[in-house]
């Protein structure tokens, strides 16, 4: 069998979006095209893909669980900091591609924006959780709150429970982020049929991974 192919340093891509967005459709779809084209492709998503972090999501998105905000911020970095020591860091260094549900951006933008947490401080908790990893690309995959609502299940957990209101926030926040950092965060229209979505999603990855 072929060796599959590796990238010198990884190439580390996170999706972002509100809940309902269709982000994870489109991880699934990039991972597919990109093993396609013989790229050794690691999948994770946040918060979770450790046994402590997955732990620590069962915790987070409980709706019977009483969480203050800022234990809620530290409970989504401290998940961060376990996924990204055992599973993201060791991927990039062995030249994989690495795609995550999530990663710090959702934190700036849920307990930033949402919950009104300080912004820098949010930020030097994601200094602390993953040191010098950063993603080489984010995709935001941005829908009207009307179109994410309806593409949520029926039940909700304690984070889809927040209100009309904390999602506005919360997407204004992701919206915000990639208007700060243009050259690493794109947003993409999540509204269309995934497949055209993901024409938007394999032309931003590709136009990254040819610069490696
Ligand atoms: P998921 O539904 O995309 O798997 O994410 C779990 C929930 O946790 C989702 O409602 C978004 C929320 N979340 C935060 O509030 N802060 C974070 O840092 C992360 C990673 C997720």
């Amino acid at each position: 069998m072929a060796r599959l192919k590796r990238i010198k340093g990884g190439f580390f891509v996170t999706f972002e979006g509100i809940d309902g967005c269709g982000k994870s459709t489109q991880l699934t779809l990039a991972q597919d095209h990109l093993a396609g084209l013989g790229y050794e492709v690691a999948t994770l998503r946040e918060p979770g893909s450790t046994p402590t972090a997955e732990r620590i999501r069962k915790l987070l998105l409980d709706p019977k669980a009483r969480i203050s905000d800022v234990g809620e911020l530290l409970l989504y970095e401290a998940a961060r900091a376990e996924v990204t020591s055992a599973e993201i860091a060791p991927r990039l260094k062995a030249g994989l591609i690495v795609l995550c549900d999530r990663f710090y951006d959702s934190t700036t933008a849920y307990q930033g924006y949402g919950r009104k947490l300080d912004i820098k401080m949010v930020k030097q908790l994601h200094r602390i959780a993953v040191g010098s990893i950063r993603p080489d690309l984010t995709l935001v995959v941005d829908v009207d709150l009307k179109t994410a609502f309806s593409r949520r299940g029926r039940q909700l957990d304690r984070l889809e429970s927040q209100s009309r209101d904390f999602f506005q926030r919360v997407r204004r926040g992701f919206l915000e982020l990639a208007r700060q950092e243009k050259t690493r965060i794109k947003v993409v229209d999540g509204t269309p049929p995934p497949t055209v979505v993901f024409e938007q999603v394999r032309k931003h990855i590709e136009r990254k991974l040819n610069r490696r």
